[in-house]
């Protein structure tokens, strides 16, 4: 089953997050061929999970972020406890909560392990910061041996990842399916030697309904991490749709 996740960001108010998360779900009710994967801003989570009593069986919640601390006296965080039993999924390691927020390496190390500890699937998302024609940055297997620095094997089967390369992110300018299939081929032969795992890996940056078709043609990626499309319900439609046929 492929994976379409769509990152909400900090857009938009409750009333907003309330009708995108409905039709969200009746999407995915008529594409059982997806699992589609909400991901809200925290204050909208828990009314968003209220609203919606009944959802389909491949539709599921997800925060974008989470404190890498345990409980404790931290000011604004949200620990991976206080998110347990609301969400099933959790992106770390976004590039605007690298860059925009300064978050480390360890502290994307220590959010995965606080997340698995409590049930909750990581999204971790990697990716280069400038595109060069024909060449896989080093820096980007570098940065996932850092996030993953002494994780168990346990844990990192657990973990979904997100190939996003930075300069693809809300720029429109979507990778090439080469480009994607390339890396996305390279970093899971990277998994298997050192890891002995299959990961799942999706690819984000710029989709959108029109690029879409050509990258879910890509056999090398499991799903797509959507961020500005994934607020209009037709766009995720149709990006649903192009991962195959709805039931
Ligand atoms: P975008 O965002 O689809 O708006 O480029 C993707 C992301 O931030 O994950």
């Amino acid at each position: 089953m492929k994976f379409v996740v769509a990152n909400w960001k900090m857009h938009g108010n409750l009333s907003d997050a309330l009708a995108l998360a409905h039709a969200s779900a009746k999407i995915a009710e008529q594409m059982s061929h997806v699992r589609l994967i909400i991901a809200p801003g925290f204050l909208h989570l828990m009314p968003v999970k209220e609203a919606l009593r009944w959802v389909p069986h491949n539709f599921d919640l997800a925060a974008q972020t989470v404190s890498p601390f345990e409980d404790g006296a931290f000011t604004g965080d949200v620990s991976a406890s206080q998110l347990k039993g609301l969400v099933d999924y959790c992106i770390v390691g976004h590039s605007e909560r690298r860059h925009g927020h300064h978050e480390t390496h360890e502290s994307v190390n220590h959010q995965i392990q606080r997340l698995v500890h409590v049930g909750i699937k990581p999204i971790v998302c990697f990716g280069e910061t400038h595109y060069a024609k024909g060449k896989i940055s080093t820096a980007l297997l570098h940065g996932l041996a850092h996030d993953l620095h002494e994780v168990s094997p346990e844990t990192i089967e657990k973990c979904i990842f997100a190939y996003e390369p930075v300069w693809a992110i809300g720029t429109g300018k979507v990778a090439s399916s080469e480009h994607i299939a390339t890396v996305v081929r390279y970093v899971k032969e990277w998994f298997k030697e050192v890891h002995k795992i299959e990961p799942k890996v999706l690819y984000g940056g710029s989709v959108t309904a029109k690029n879409v078709t050509v990258i879910a043609k890509t056999n090398e990626i499991d799903g797509v991490l959507v961020g500005g499309a994934s607020l209009h319900a037709k766009e995720v439609e149709a990006i649903c749709r192009a991962f195959g046929h709805p039931v």
